[in-house]
């Protein structure tokens, strides 16, 4: 099934989640949809906040074949190295990219879909991904990263591209 995808500058997704405390049906299906949700928009991720959900949660996938797909529950970064700038985009900021600095090699740690917890490095775009998917549990988006006046100049771009499309 697929979900709506909450748009910037929609004030949901400026919430600061809480941590998931219990697996169960509900959530796993939910999670299920937002799969068929990110691969249906071509995403690469797509955190709770972005289908109106405010618990902390969010599926991955950076493969090219979409064979991988990863459930984070709780997620945290517990150690970092390294930078890397990456030309970011976001299904909730539509058409909208900019090269973003992050730390390149990340050590992850988080709940699996059973609840159980695993810990492992990542690196290139799966870093960044599992960044830019964290940053949406806690209400951030990558815009904020940008100087005010390159974050005025692609606004002002897709505030005009989103009255464009509204009917
Ligand atoms: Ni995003």
């Amino acid at each position: 099934m697929l979900l709506d995808i909450v748009l910037h500058p929609d004030e949901r997704l400026r919430v600061h989640c809480t941590p998931v405390t219990e697996m169960n049906d509900k959530l796993d299906q939910l999670l299920s949809h937002m799969f068929d949700t990110m691969y249906d928009a071509e995403g690469v991720g797509l955190a709770s906040t972005q289908v109106g959900e405010n618990q902390r949660f969010c599926v991955v996938d950076v493969s090219e074949d979409r064979s991988k797909p990863l459930v984070l529950i709780n997620p945290e970064i517990i150690d970092h190295k390294n930078t890397i700038t990456w030309k970011e985009g976001c299904l909730s900021i539509p058409e909208v990219s900019a090269e973003i600095v992050r730390p390149k090699n990340i050590l992850v740690r988080a709940l699996d879909r059973d609840f159980k917890p695993i810990e492992f490095e990542a690196d290139e775009l799966l870093s960044v991904c599992i960044q830019h998917e964290i940053d949406h549990l806690d209400g951030k988006l990558f815009i904020d990263y940008l100087s005010p006046l390159k974050r005025r100049r692609l606004m002002d771009k897709y505030a005009k591209q989103q009255k464009a499309q509204t009917p």
